[in-house]
C-alpha cells in the first residue's frame, strides 16, 4: 500500500513538473540553440528571438505611457481605479506601487451605507478616510461612492419600516453627514476644487422601471432629489452624479435615466453628471456608447466611465486578450470623442482584486493588469484610445 502510494506520488510529481516545464513564464526563456526547456510562452506573452542562443517570452503589451498621463494629455481629468484600504495596506507592495501611478480612486465598498452608518446615527469613516488619505498623499482625485444604493444597506435600514418624514430625515442625515465629512478635503486640479459623488447608485431595473427598495417604496421618486439636495448643501462644490449599468446603449434603462435627468434639471435639483458603469462582456461593447454619452451631455450634464471592466470566459488565450484590447480601445475612444466625458475608472486595475470571478464563475481576466501586475494588451488599447 505504501509502495503504491509512493509511486502514485512520483507520477503526480512527474506530471506536475512536465506541465510546469511545458510553458515558459512571461520573461522566461523559450528558445535557443542549446535550450531544451519549454518553447511555448505563458498566455499574455509571445516568444521573441534575441539571438541564436536566447529567445524569451515578452508580454504582448508594449505601451509605456502612463495611463493617467495619456488621459490628461487627451484633456480628461483622470484615469483611475476602484480600491479599498484592505488592498493597498496589504503586504503586497506591488499593488500600491501601480495604484499610486493612477490619477483617481473610488472606494469600492468602504463608503457604502453599511460601512458608514451601521447603526442609525452612528457614523464610521475609517475605510473611506483611508482611501481619501491615500489619494491625498499621492495627489489623486477621489470620486465619492456612494450615498444611496439599494445594496450594502445595514439591517436597521433595509428591513426598517419608516414614515415618509422619518426616511426623508434618514436620507438627509446620511448624505449630508457623509458628503460633509469629505467636503473640501479632496482634490485640487489646476486650482479648481474638483471632486464628484455618486449620490444615487443603480436606481433603475433593466426595463427602466424604478427598483423596489426601502427608498423608492417609502418615498417614491423623491428620494433622488432629497439625496441630491442634501449632498449639495453639504458640499456645494461637489459634482453630483447618478450612476448605473446597462445605460450604455439605447434601451428602456437609458431612456429612463435621460427622463430622470430632464425632470431633475427642469425642477432645479442639483445634478451634474451621469456615471456609466461599463461592466462589459468581451466582444459586446455597445456600438452606440459614444452616441449615448452625447445624448446625456446634451441634457446639460457631464459623463464619466465609472466602473469599467471587460470580462471573458476562462481560460484566457492570446486571441481573447487581443479582442479585449480592441474592446478597451473602443470604450476609451468613445469617451475621448466626447469632451464632457471627464474621466475613466476601472473596477480595480488588476485581476487580483476583481469582483468578476466570484460573481460570474468561469469568467474573469476583466482588468487591464493581470493578477501578477503584468500589463495586458488591454492596457495598450486604453493608451491607444486616449491617443485616438
Ligand atoms: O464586508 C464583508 C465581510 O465582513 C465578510 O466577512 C465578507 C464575507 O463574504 O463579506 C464582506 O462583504 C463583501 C463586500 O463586497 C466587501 O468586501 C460582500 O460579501 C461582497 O458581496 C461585496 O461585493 C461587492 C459587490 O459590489 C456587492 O456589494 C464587490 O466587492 C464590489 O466590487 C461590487 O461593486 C459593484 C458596485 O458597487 C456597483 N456596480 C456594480 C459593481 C459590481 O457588482
Amino acid at each position: 500500500m505504501l509502495a503504491l502510494s509512493t509511486s502514485f506520488v512520483s507520477i503526480m510529481v512527474f506530471v506536475y513538473v512536465s506541465a510546469a516545464q511545458s510553458v515558459a513564464p512571461i520573461y522566461g526563456q523559450c528558445g535557443g540553440l542549446t535550450w531544451n526547456g519549454p518553447t511555448t510562452c505563458a498566455v499574455g506573452s509571445t516568444c521573441v528571438k534575441e539571438n541564436d542562443y536566447f529567445s524569451n517570452c515578452f508580454p504582448l503589451s508594449t505601451a509605456y505611457t502612463p495611463a493617467n498621463a495619456a488621459a490628461q494629455a487627451a484633456g480628461k481629468l483622470y484615469f483611475g481605479s476602484a480600491t479599498d484600504a484592505s488592498e493597498f495596506t496589504s503586504s503586497d507592495y506591488y499593488y500600491s506601487y501601480y495604484l499610486k501611478q493612477l490619477g483617481q480612486l473610488t472606494p469600492e465598498n468602504s463608503m457604502n451605507w453599511n460601512a458608514t452608518e451601521p447603526e442609525q446615527g452612528v457614523f464610521t469613516f475609517a475605510g473611506g478616510d483611508a482611501v481619501v488619505g491615500y489619494a491625498q498623499s499621492n495627489s489623486q482625485l477621489v470620486r465619492g461612492y456612494n450615498c444611496v444604493w439599494y445594496n450594502q444597506l445595514p439591517n436597521w435600514l433595509a428591513n426598517g419600516v419608516f414614515t415618509v418624514a422619518e426616511l426623508t430625515e434618514i436620507v438627509q442625515t446620511h448624505c449630508g453627514t457623509l458628503v460633509g465629512h469629505y467636503e473640501g478635503q479632496v482634490q485640487v486640479v489646476s486650482d479648481l476644487f474638483v471632486h464628484s459623488w455618486d449620490v444615487i447608485n443603480e436606481p433603475f431595473n433593466d426595463d427602466g422601471t424604478w427598483r423596489s427598495d426601502v427608498f423608492y417604496n417609502t418615498l417614491g421618486t423623491s428620494f433622488v432629489s432629497i439625496a441630491l439636495e442634501a449632498a449639495s448643501a453639504a458640499d456645494p462644490n461637489a459634482k453630483l452624479y447618478i450612476n448605473d449599468y446597462n445605460i450604455e446603449f439605447a434601451g428602456p434603462k437609458a431612456t429612463a435615466m435621460m427622463e430622470l435627468i430632464q425632470t431633475l434639471k427642469a425642477s432645479g435639483v442639483p445634478i451634474h453628471g451621469v456615471g456609466l458603469q461599463c461592466h462589459f462582456v468581451l466582444g459586446q461593447v455597445p456600438d452606440d456608447l459614444q452616441t449615448i454619452m452625447e445624448q446625456f451631455v446634451a441634457l446639460g450634464v457631464e459623463v464619466a466611465i465609472t466602473e469599467l471592466d471587460i470580462r471573458m470566459t476562462l481560460p484566457a488565450t492570446n486571441e481573447l486578450l487581443i479582442q479585449q484590447k480592441a474592446d478597451y480601445q473602443s470604450v476609451i475612444s468613445a469617451c475621448n470623442a466626447v469632451p464632457d466625458c471627464v474621466g475613466v475608472t476601472v473596477w480595480d486595475y488588476t485581476d487580483k482584486y476583481s469582483w468578476i470571478p466570484s460573481a460570474f464563475p468561469g469568467q474573469g481576466e476583466a482588468c487591464p493588469w493581470d493578477s501578477s501586475y503584468v500589463q495586458k494588451p488591454a492596457y495598450d488599447g486604453i493608451i491607444a484610445g486616449f491617443q485616438s
